[in-house]
């Protein structure tokens, strides 16, 4: 058996190609002294690592070219060196597109024994889930009674960022791209409108579904989305600039026509905000994200790619729309049942 990496070959021009990535096949290390060696199982796709591939300076430095690509990930401990980790013991965190991987414990930690599925610890009770939870509740700061419109609604951190909308008492509207996107956000999750970006009409399926106006709106995507929701805007409306996906492969940034006249007459307030800004209240987010995934109120599903060497599409996926709610891939199974 021989370890596989996936490194980034070329920063990419525009959407990434078969010759952005590399396999690689080395020997599998041993742990030194402090080590820990990691059998990868589960490893998360997300579209801020399409930023990570341009040699720009961001709220996290670019992946090295020739070097592995990195992501948040579920492992299990095959052997340790380390104080803190036995053999069997599943951890999560930030991990290689590698089957296995060395780590000094840095950037690693248990994943709570509790979770089921484990993998809510790279969603909805995990990354995604935190940008959701902080996003809306401190930067969108929705009121009961309000309308709050999520683009992107259908992905791991819409799906949230609507039902915790919902959960306060608020009018939702999710923009997303496929009928059976919208169906699963008004059929499962309680939105109360979608619109299909992709057929509708979105500025007269927008002033439809939103009669009353928008007061909040929680930008995913970017784009002609975010410039027919703007119209739309109240007086004093607040927009939650959480990602741009619309925008990660372009070439060049695209620029006017300006909508800046319409912040001025409606009083608006965007805000852009990185979840680690709210690292300090992680413990917070993860406990009540997590008690609101194991009582059932916030649902969320998972769409699973099978094996380690389709990574790349399947991040590529993200820029498809493949995915409704989490996009992972699936490594390995574990060796054993995780130890509680
Ligand atoms: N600020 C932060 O700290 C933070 C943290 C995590 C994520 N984010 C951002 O939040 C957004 C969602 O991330 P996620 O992990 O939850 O991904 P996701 O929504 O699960 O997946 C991406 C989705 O974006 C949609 N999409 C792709 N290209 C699009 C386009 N050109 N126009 C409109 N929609 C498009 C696709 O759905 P459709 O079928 O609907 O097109 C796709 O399924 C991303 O922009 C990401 O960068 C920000």
């Amino acid at each position: 058996m021989q370890n596989q990496a996936i490194l980034l070959a070329k920063r990419p021009v525009g959407l990434p190609g078969p010759d952005t990535f590399q396999f690689v096949s080395s020997d599998i290390p041993e742990p030194r002294e402090g080590q820990v060696l990691i059998r990868t199982l589960w490893l998360s796709v997300d579209p801020y690592m399409r930023g990570r591939m341009n040699d720009v300076k961001s709220y996290t430095p670019p992946f090295p070219v020739g070097e592995p690509i990195r992501g948040g990930g579920i492992g299990e401990v095959v052997a340790s060196r380390h104080p803190a980790y036995r053999p069997g013991d599943l951890i999560t965190g930030d991990l290689p597109w590698q089957l296995y991987a060395l780590s000094d414990g840095r950037g690693i930690r248990p994943v709570d024994p509790n979770l089921r599925p484990v993998t809510a610890a790279l969603g909805v009770v995990g990354m995604t889930g935190l940008t959701a939870y902080f996003g809306l509740l401190e930067v969108g700061r929705p009121k009961p009674g309000e309308t709050v419109v999520v683009s992107g609604a259908a992905g791991a951190v819409g799906s949230v960022a609507g039902q915790l909308a919902k959960m306060n008492g608020c009018r939702v509207v999710g923009v997303a791209g496929s009928n059976e996107k919208i169906r699963y956000l008004t059929e499962e999750l309680g939105f109360d409108a979608g619109i299909n970006y992709k057929t509708d009409d979105l500025r007269s399926a927008l002033r439809d579904a939103c009669p009353n106006g928008i007061d909040v709106y929680f930008d995913n995507v970017g784009g002609p989305v975010t410039d027919a929701v703007l119209f739309q805007m109240n007086d004093f409306g607040r927009i939650v600039l959480c990602g741009q996906i619309a925008a990660y492969n372009l070439e060049r940034p695209e620029v006017g026509p300006r909508l800046f006249p319409l912040f001025v007459m409606r009083r608006l307030c965007a805000q852009g905000f990185i979840v680690s800004d709210f690292a300090r209240r992680f413990d917070e987010g993860l406990r009540r994200l997590a008690a609101w995934h194991q009582s059932g109120r916030l649902k969320c599903r998972e769409t699973v790619v099978e094996g380690f060497e389709r990574l790349p599409d399947a991040f590529l996926g993200l820029f498809r729309g493949d995915n409704i709610g989490k996009l992972l891939v699936k490594v390995a199974e574990p060796s054993q049942p995780a130890r509680a």
